[in-house]
């Protein structure tokens, strides 16, 4: 049988389990498609490097070429990160007609279209399913498991880094800086962690889950980001007091065809079952109008749970060559894009407010609220044992990001309170 031979872009984290996959898994591979798979040439930086493979020195290079123009070469597969040079050999192998799996979120987030229409024209497929939550088959379930269903909301822990700190914060009491500080040494947090603490990362990946579950062309401009880095252990205290897991969350959601993207920190109800995705691990939530509720749950990175998808979806490649379909199962939006305004979108919220002791000042805010047409499910005051000053916490009922606004700007001008100390979505 005639082998499919395979050009590897980057041989890191996800390129070494990659061939660890397809050797080690050769014989269940080979059945699976129906012909034996080869890894014919690999693309480092720089071949001497030591790696943790052995892998023949004649199939290592630094030229790109020696992949991109290689005409034995079926299959691209990029795991050397980054955007370029990596568009442009993607759209090079494309355009020689080779068919092109990534885990590249940062390029598929903001460079898909072009990627995908280069595709179409040569009728190559391009798979990317390790790009959002590593090790979790969220992309292949968006696209053709729920194909049946309308997605009305998808939540997502999709960010491994920023749940690790989180969930440090919360079982340990820890404060924000020393938990990114011990992140950066096991390594789950980079040397210059913004993308991931500022939630960049995650809307990236929610712009990508967002554009597959509502067909509509969600760009990483259109995801309203906050990140956890201002998150205060305190902040954290008091949600757990009051039930609630402080997550990073992704959530897109539609209502008819107007949608909303946002990434931002959330107060998730411990009933909630993304409350308990705890450390690095990532979880997607999938609400569809028949299906109704759904989670997936896994690691979200690491070189063989990202490996695993990557290599699923080069069989699915190999699989498409056989059947002569390449290129014809891409899913292309469909849908025109229109956002949600703010007074569209609605969720309830968690208000910490630093207020005067004395009488009178409860009735001052309720009254702000009730100006605003924000109903409350619970109020409660307690003194601070420090100072004469007392704090407000308050959990509204389902209220318009336009309401919540004018209140907040009302706020800023009423003189009983000193501050907003903190301000959270809550979801569950
Ligand atoms: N790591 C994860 O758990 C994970 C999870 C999901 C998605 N991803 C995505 O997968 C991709 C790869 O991540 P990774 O963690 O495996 O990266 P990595 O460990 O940094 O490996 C990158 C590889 O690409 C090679 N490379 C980089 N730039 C190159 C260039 N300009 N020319 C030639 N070779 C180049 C490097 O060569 P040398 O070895 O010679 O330096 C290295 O082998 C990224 O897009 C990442 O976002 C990663």
């Amino acid at each position: 049988m005639k082998p499919i031979k395979v050009g590897l872009l980057g041989l890191g984290t996800v390129g070494t389990g990659v061939v660890r996959i397809v050797e080690g898994h050769q014989e269940d591979l080979s059945s699976q498609v129906g012909s034996p798979i080869v890894i014919e040439k690999v693309l480092v930086n720089d071949i001497h490097k030591e790696r943790s493979i052995s892998i023949p020195e004649h199939k290592l290079t630094e030229h790109a070429e020696d992949i991109i123009n290689n005409p034995d070469i079926d299959i691209v597969i990029e795991v050397m990160g980054g955007l370029e040079p990596t568009k442009q050999y993607i759209m090079d192998a494309l355009e020689r007609g080779k068919h092109v799996v990534t885990a590249n979120k940062d390029l598929m987030a903001l460079h898909g279209r072009d990627i995908m229409a280069k595709a179409k024209a040569n009728h190559c497929d391009v798979l990317y399913e390790a790009s959002v939550a590593g090790g979790i088959p969220i992309i292949r379930t968006l696209m053709e498991s729920f194909s049946s269903d309308r997605i009305k909301k998808i939540m997502g822990i999709v960010n491994g880094t920023t749940n690790f700190i989180l969930t440090k914060m919360s079982k340990e009491g820890a404060g924000y800086e020393e938990v990114l500080r011990e992140a950066q040494q096991l390594g789950y947090a980079e040397a210059d962690p913004t993308s991931d603490v500022e939630g960049l990362d995650a809307a990236r990946k929610m712009a990508i889950l967002a554009t597959l579950g509502f067909h509509a062309d969600v760009a990483l401009e259109d995801v309203e980001v906050r990140g956890i880095s201002q998150i205060k252990k305190e902040d954290i205290m008091f949600a757990k007091r009051l039930g609630y897991e402080m997550k990073l969350l992704g959530i897109a959601e539609r209502q008819d065809d107007q949608i909303s993207v946002v990434v931002q920190p959330t107060m998730v109800s411990n009933a909630h079952p993304l409350a308990s995705v705890n450390g690095v691990f990532n979880a997607v939530y999938v609400y569809g109008e028949a299906v109704g509720e759904t989670m997936f749950y896994g690691p979200g990175a690491g070189e063989m749970p990202t490996a695993t998808s990557v290599v699923a979806d080069l069989t699915a490649v190999i699989k498409n060559m056989k059947l002569g379909v390449n290129g014809l199962r891409a899913l292309t939006p469909y849908k025109e894009k229109k956002l949600k305004t703010d007074d569209q979108i609605s969720y309830k919220n968690f208000i910490l407010l630093h207020v005067e002791d004395k009488a009178g000042v409860l009735a001052q805010i309720t009254q702000v609220f009730a100006e605003y047409d924000v109903s409350l499910d619970s109020v409660v005051q307690q003194p601070n044992s420090h100072n004469p000053d007392a704090e407000i916490i308050i959990i509204t009922h389902q209220a318009s990001q336009a309401n919540m606004k004018k209140v907040f700007k009302h706020f800023e001008n009423l003189d009983v309170i000193k501050s907003i100390k903190s301000a959270y979505r809550v979801e569950g």
